[in-house]
């Protein structure tokens, strides 16, 4: 696992970011997997600008989004559909045919699951996850507890997941209890698998994450089981890691390694 502190959120933001973009400028048809949240909007602006400023081109790629919540209807202002299509599809030149959300309003959750893994499989599987991580080292809705090797399924939600999400609502009786989400093991498929983490109240989950058991009671700690792991955290969210001097050692000496 790489763990890049920056000094900032928009510096995490910025250089987060540019692993997106380096995937894109090699494979231009990539798969990207998607998060939402308050963490990876600042991502999403920067490839945005890069988008209208550097020309990055994004009419070949495929996404697949982590999740969204059961019973809102994609144009709810709440949905996973809306914040995508607000924060990042309707600024940039996506084929709307390529965009995939798992669906909070479907007859049937089993098979509409069992079609997402699949549809990623067809696509040749995810080339680099986004992820945001939970308070309670959740990543997607993977709540404590939650197999690692988990797919794609209906989830109830975590009593602090909905408190966390209830400032987005009116009411904390408003944020759904149960959502659709991609499984810790689909997620570990993917390529290369980049964590962003901001805040305080993020600290603790992220030294957890990082430096403590792999566990399925915080289930981001699953990114120890993978080759490409790079995980980008500001000042705060870096604020309970022992290793820090570690962490900011490997920095320093990256432009001086061996080529690989
Ligand atoms: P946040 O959510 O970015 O809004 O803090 C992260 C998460 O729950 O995965």
């Amino acid at each position: 696992m790489e763990v890049v502190v920056l000094p900032t959120y928009a510096e995490m933001s910025k250089a987060a970011a540019q692993i997106v973009a380096d995937v894109l400028n090699t494979k231009p048809n990539a798969v990207l997997g998607m998060a939402t949240g308050s963490t990876p909007l600042g991502l999403y602006q920067e490839l945005v600008r890069m988008h209208r400023e550097e020309g990055l081109d994004f009419t070949q790629v495929t996404t697949f989004n982590l999740d969204e919540y059961v019973g809102l209807r994609p144009n709810h202002s709440q949905s996973y559909h809306y914040f995508m299509q607000e924060n990042f599809f309707k600024h940039v030149n996506m084929a709307a045919g390529n965009i995939y959300i798992p669906s909070g309003t479907t007859s049937n959750y089993r098979s509409f699951c069992e079609w997402y893994e699949r549809r990623i499989q067809e696509c040749g599987g995810i080339d680099v996850q986004i992820l945001g991580i939970g308070s309670d080292g959740h990543i997607a809705f993977n709540e404590p507890g939650s197999s690692l090797s988990s797919r794609t399924r209906l989830k109830t939600l975590a009593q602090s997941t909905i408190e966390d999400n209830a400032r987005f609502f009116e009411r904390k009786e408003d944020v759904p209890i149960y959502a659709i989400t991609m499984g810790v093991g689909t997620i570990l498929e993917a390529r290369t698998l980049v964590l962003c983490a901001s805040g305080q109240n993020k600290a603790a989950a992220v030294a957890a994450m990082v430096e403590g058991p792999v566990t399925s009671m915080n289930t981001a700690s699953a990114l120890q089981l993978h080759p490409e792991a790079r995980v980008f955290l500001d000042e705060s969210a870096a604020g309970h890691l022992k290793m820090r001097e570690y962490y900011d050692w490997v920095k320093k000496m990256k432009p001086g390694a061996p080529k690989v």
